[in-house]
């Protein structure tokens, strides 16, 4: 147990008329939890929670949320200071090793990230192999995982040797997600160059051809630094929650992240700002204001759901989707810059944010809602979206990886379950049965 838990008087569970005593903690910013850990073997009880919406899984140190008054930190750090101030590079540095990087460090870290960014010459018949318009999440869960035959890691696993893999993986992820982009439109692949910073790199890989050179436009750049920024951890995740599964069996780094990605991809996950640019153009095509698409979205049976609204965690806001508005609206107010789903995404909010359904159930805009009007206004296409959520999320899952590998002891994820299916029946002979 952390040092810094302070132990609270024991709850007292009465089962059968029988009196259990467990202890219960305090974490530093106030959460308090009830050590069940012992309570089956006590009791013979197990605990019932669904989506785990009431456990905690681990402790940790990397991020703090307080869903209830919209806070998120990273190690400490208020988002909206990271957003106002720092750069993702910078971030990452930060979730990875605790602490900000002084000038050296980051220095250091930056120079290590650009020169890990090429992946092995002979994977790259890998991405001709893939048919023509295959996802782009497909093609980078493959490819992270294939990352582990290229670069194997060793049986004991040295510092040196764990900083060259997590390099790797925060700076090829964004070089395997640009040549998965230009495969699916056939253009030749850009390799990364040393000259230009994370996101730039990204960008001239994404968008620069041999016969057109890529303007970055400082804007667009901010804008997608910022969205890796804001992305880049969210404690317990469902996708965070799938590398410490993975990583609880001590399985390679890479085939680990390949379940986060797996995970990430899900329209109720990673995959909602897709789902929110193809609602917003769907209530375009059909030409209304939104109002019909929201009475679908309250109707249980329409299988519909607002976009881009609700959160698991944050039942007040959502501090990311506040910073990414404001971007949002700097990106799409720019000359030449006209984007009509703008108008139906702001009308959506205005109605919902009015509308009883939607306050009682506490549901707000989450980061989704803006941020696939950002990726679209930097001219990212629609499935590339959540590749670029798994960018952004990379040095969150490491740091997770990291922090549970390194821990007192790896206690291997395996949840209980209330069987219901069958009793005990017995096997028949094929012709017996009906
Ligand atoms: N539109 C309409 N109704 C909703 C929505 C929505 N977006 N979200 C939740 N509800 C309703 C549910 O139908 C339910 O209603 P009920 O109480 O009458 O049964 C109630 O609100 C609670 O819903 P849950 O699904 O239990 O809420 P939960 O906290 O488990 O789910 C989730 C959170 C999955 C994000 C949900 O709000 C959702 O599906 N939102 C749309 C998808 C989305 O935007 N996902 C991105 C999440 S952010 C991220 O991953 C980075």
């Amino acid at each position: 147990m952390n040092e810094n838990i302070k132990v609270l008087a024991p709850a007292i569970l009465t089962l059968e008329d029988k009196d259990y005593s467990l202890p219960t903690y305090i974490g530093v910013e106030g959460e308090k939890a009830i050590d069940i850990t012992k309570l089956r073997s006590q009791t013979g009880y197990v605990t019932l929670d669904d989506g785990y919406g009431n456990t905690g899984a681990c402790e940790s140190a990397i991020t703090y949320i307080d869903g209830e008054k919209g806070i998120l930190r990273y190690r400490g750090y208020p988002i909206e200071e990271l957003a106002a101030h720092s750069r993702f590079v910078e971030v990452a540095y930060l979730l990875l090793n605790g602490d900000l990087p002084n000038s050296d460090q980051l220095k250091h870290f930056s120079t290590h990230l650009n020169q890990s960014s090429i992946i092995h010459e002979d994977m790259h018949h890998f991405f001709s192999g893939f048919p023509r318009g295959s996802h782009p999440m497909g093609i980078l869960a493959t490819m992270v995982a294939s990352l582990s035959t290229f670069y194997p890691i060793p049986e004991e696993l040295d510092e040196a040797t764990e900083t060259q893999i997590v390099a790797n993986l925060v700076s090829q992820v964004r070089t395997i997600a640009a040549f998965s982009y230009k495969k699916s439109i056939g253009e030749p692949l850009v390799y990364p160059s040393i000259k230009y910073k994370y996101t730039s790199n990204f960008l001239n890989m994404m968008f620069a051809s041999p016969v057109r050179d890529y303007q970055l436009d400082p804007d667009i750049v901010d804008a997608i630094d910022m969205f890796l920024i804001l992305h880049a951890d969210h404690e317990q995740n469902c996708s965070t929650s799938s590398v410490r599964t993975a990583g609880s069996s001590l399985a390679n780094v890479y085939a680990v992240i390949t379940a986060g990605i797996a995970a990430l991809w899900g329209p109720r996950h990673g995959g909602a700002n897709q789902e929110v640019i193809k609602m917003l153009e769907q209530i375009h095509a059909e030409g209304g204001d939104g109002t019909e698409f929201i009475n679908q979205a309250k109707d249980k049976d329409s299988g519909r759901r607002l976009m881009g609204f609700g959160h698991r965690v944050y039942k007040n806001f959502d501090p990311r989707a506040q910073v990414l508005k404001q971007h949002c609206d700097k990106l799409l107010n720019k000359p030449g810059v006209n984007d009509p789903l703008l108008d139906i995404a702001r009308r959506l909010e205005e109605i919902a944010l009015k509308d009883d359904y939607f306050i009682s159930r506490k549901l707000y805009p989450n980061v989704d809602f803006y941020s696939g009007l950002i990726l679209r206004a930097a001219g990212i296409p629609t499935n590339m979206f959540t590749v670029l959520f798994a960018i952004g999320r990379m040095p969150g899952w490491l740091a997770h990886w990291r922090e549970m590998v390194h821990g007192d002891q790896v206690t291997i994820y395996r949840p209980r379950q209330i069987y219901m299916g069958e009793t005990l029946r017995h096997y028949q002979d094929i012709t017996q049965r009906t």
